[in-house]
């Protein structure tokens, strides 16, 4: 195996060669998931719940982010590494978004992500004409979960599906070269992935996304709280977290993750 780039992404989606995707925030955790194959590790504001013990991930920092992505930095090998613009942190202009993805970037994050569309388009294409990549992400956007009120999918009806639809065409013509979909019908995901010519990574988004992500601490049977009808815990049967993150990767490449019970 080779170091993962933006080519080699483009490149398993186009051959529809499944992109296997989890969340890291430490070195040891990104250190088990490169020898278990994983192809991207993304660094999620998810810290906020599953580290800081917070409710949302809205008061996340910058600073936090940054830190990290540092530790996850330094463990990384192969895989291609996403880090999220927390809330506020891209929200203000362009000029303050490129800002802070450079320190992101500076902390050894080859894409970062954020979220929302239609407001983001122009601070997408500011970013990546200046050489930073950028992941968009739709549908349930945690950082807004207040104005969404709640956890719950997103685009179920015409109009909701049409939003996410326009969203992601624009933000895709803008240079967004992946996206992120959570919590929406696998039929709407299935449609985007076969139609935007980017990679469409799939969470609570049905099996045709070019590639999957879960957070880590789902993926292995320790959150707190509610289970969310997309995950499912591969420390089941697993001798080791080692084995539960090699059984991940092989059942996101075979397809066999997500089953239709994990998706809307
Ligand atoms: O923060 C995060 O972990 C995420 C994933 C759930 C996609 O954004
Ligand atoms: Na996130």
């Amino acid at each position: 195996r080779k170091p993962v780039t933006l080519q080699r992404l483009l490149d398993m989606h186009a051959a529809g060669e499944k992109i296997a995707m989890l969340t890291a925030y430490d070195a040891t955790f990104a250190h088990a998931m490169e020898d278990a194959g994983v192809d991207s590790i993304l660094i999620g504001d998810s810290l906020g719940n599953v580290v800081q013990g917070l409710q949302t991930t809205v008061p996340v920092t910058l600073d936090a982010m940054v830190y990290h992505t540092e530790c996850v930095a330094r463990a990384r090998r192969l895989a291609w590494i996403l880090a999220d613009l927390p809330y506020g942190t891209y929200h203000e202009s362009p000029q303050v978004a490129w800002r802070n993805a450079m320190r992101l970037a500076q902390a050894g994050a080859h894409m970062v992500k954020l979220e929302g569309g239609g407001w983001t388009t122009g601070t997408v294409r500011f970013l990546t004409e200046r050489g930073i990549p950028v992941c968009a992400h739709l549908g349930l956007t945690p950082q807004t979960v207040t104005a969404l009120s709640g956890y719950k999918v997103q685009g179920r009806d015409e109009a909701g599906a049409a939003q996410i639809r326009a969203h992601a065409r624009e933000l895709v013509d803008a240079g967004a070269q992946m996206l992120l979909l959570e919590m929406v019908p696998a039929a709407l995901a299935g449609e985007l992935t076969r139609t935007l010519g980017v990679p469409v990574i799939g969470i609570g988004a049905g099996a045709e996304c070019s590639g999957q992500v879960l957070v880590m601490h789902d993926m292995l049977g320790v959150g707190s709280g509610r289970k969310p009808r997309f995950v499912r815990d591969f420390m089941r049967g697993a001798a080791s977290v080692g084995e539960a993150f090699a059984r991940y990767v092989a059942d996101v490449k075979s397809g066999a993750f997500p089953a239709p019970e994990h998706s809307y």
